[in-house]
């Protein structure tokens, strides 16, 4: 059997024979399908890319109806398990897991580049005591680019290459200066005897003590969250990372847009949502009213659903049992019992269950994160940190796409036809 489709068009009664590959057809093939000479031809119409791939890619692997989740064919489970955040950022940028000579190496790469410029600090000095962190985050990131200039040369492998060591290097530093500027509070230079994670904790946490040294536990759970984090295909951040980068500004601009992307409550801001949403529930006994508004169209339960997973997320799952190795250190919350309460009468609920709608990453994250006494408007920071390694490898791997242009969605218009101008006095 060949691998085409036949259509026929029945404005014309004309029959075309369409390629298939790796499951989908090109949709530039339907542009040979037109009523005449003056046709432009046929589009497929896909707000919101429910059922178009953009890119072919070697990153991730999701299956949304099993709950499987892999980076570069790994399963995320077995790395959630046995490897640390610094190796699966090298495994997704590099396509590899590295031997143990090219992850001492990576390491070091990344360590040297923790620091930031002084003129940073002044830099952010600008923001409001109660900017949001991830307006910060944003903002500072972009302004990266004024300090490397020579990183808009993205076709040298050899500045790609040191774009992505800052940028991996330096979100921890940023994402605690963000925090710090919040609180007040004076920032913290970086440790570099510390892992990847625990430097982080450092340059948050540290006020007064010469060495600040992070619970083992707290490190752990961290560095598997960041784990969790690091990729998740074509979101909408990852889409955005793409279509910036399409357009080949420099990698710290394009961070900035995929952060941008991030920043709304229904990707990345979610599990700051789910625990403003578990505060405003307050207790178990209004659940049941707040689930009826959900059903009624009037709430959303932030935390569950997602446009590729029909059943249980499996990062969900990973850190529904590290909740509890956290809460055994950290002491637990009236608002897990709330969530626990929330997510079973959701999962046996006729309209959760009809809709396929399960709890996804965010609706647990943010109550680790509150045990870890990180604010809440710092959530969304804490997911960008991770996920830069996987928008950088979907940035890179975009470049170097030979298929790849600059991203240009077509539209149909239906706005009004061709028309003269009315000058002022003659409208109305
Ligand atoms: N609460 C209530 N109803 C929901 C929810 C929800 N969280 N999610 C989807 N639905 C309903 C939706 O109203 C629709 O119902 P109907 O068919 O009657 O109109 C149906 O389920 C399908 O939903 P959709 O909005 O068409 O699905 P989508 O693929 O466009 O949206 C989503 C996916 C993640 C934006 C959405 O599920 C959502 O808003 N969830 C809450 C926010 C959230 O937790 N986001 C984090 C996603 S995971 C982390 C990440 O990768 O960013």
């Amino acid at each position: 059997m060949p691998d085409t489709l036949t259509v026929t068009d029945n404005r014309t009664g004309r029959t075309y024979e369409v390629p298939i590959e790796h499951g989908a057809i090109p949709a530039t093939a339907l542009r040979q399908i037109k009523t005449g000479d003056d046709d432009f031809g046929l589009m497929s119409y896909d707000p919101a890319f429910m059922n178009t791939a953009a890119c072919k890619s070697r990153v991730t692997y999701i299956d949304g109806d099993r709950g499987v989740l892999l980076y570069r064919g790994y399963p995320i489970e077995e790395l959630a398990e046995r490897s640390t955040f610094l190796e699966v950022a090298y495994l997704l940028i590099h396509s590899e897991l590295p031997d143990a000579a090219q992850q001492r190496e990576w390491e070091y790469d990344i360590r040297i580049h923790t620091m930031v410029h002084e003129n940073v600090k002044r830099f952010m000095s600008g923001f409001h005591h109660d900017a949001h962190p991830m307006a910060m985050l944003l903002s500072t990131v972009g302004a990266l680019a004024t300090f490397y200039p020579q990183a808009t040369n993205i076709k040298d492998a050899e500045q790609r290459r040191i774009s992505i060591w800052r940028l991996v290097a330096k979100m921890p530093t940023l994402a605690a200066m963000c925090y710090r500027h919040s609180m007040g509070f004076p920032y913290v230079l970086p440790d570099n005897d510390l892992t990847y994670v625990g430097n982080f904790l450092s340059m948050m946490f540290k006020m007064v003590e010469p060495r600040f040294h992070p619970a083992p536990e707290i490190e752990h759970a961290l560095d598997v969250l960041f784990i969790l984090h690091a990729d998740h295909e074509q979101n909408c951040s990852a889409n955005a990372m793409r279509a910036v980068g399409s357009s080949q500004p420099d990698p710290y601009s394009t961070t900035a847009a995929a952060i941008a992307a991030l920043y709304g409550p229904l990707h990345g801001g979610a599990n700051e949502a789910v625990l403003r949403m578990l505060e405003r529930i307050g207790s178990k006994d209004r659940i049941p009213p707040f689930i009826e508004g959900v059903k009624q169209g009037r709430e959303r339960l932030m935390g569950f659903g997602h446009r590729v997973y029909k059943n249980y997320d499996p990062r969900a799952k990973v850190i529904k049992r590290m909740a509890d190795q956290v809460f055994s250190v950290t002491g637990t919350t009236p608002l897990l019992d709330i969530a626990l309460e929330l997510e079973k009468i959701a999962l046996e609920d006729e309209y959760f269950v009809a809709r396929k709608l399960y709890p996804n990453v965010d609706f647990y994250s943010g109550l680790i994160y509150q045990a870890l006494k990180i604010p809440t408007d710092m959530f969304p920071v804490l997911f960008a940190i991770p996920r830069t390694a996987g928008w950088l490898s979907q940035w890179e791997e975009m470049l170097l796409d030979q298929e790849q242009k600059i991203a240009r969605p077509r539209q149909l218009y239906l706005g009004a036809p061709r028309r003269g101008y009315v000058p002022v006095e003659r409208r109305g």
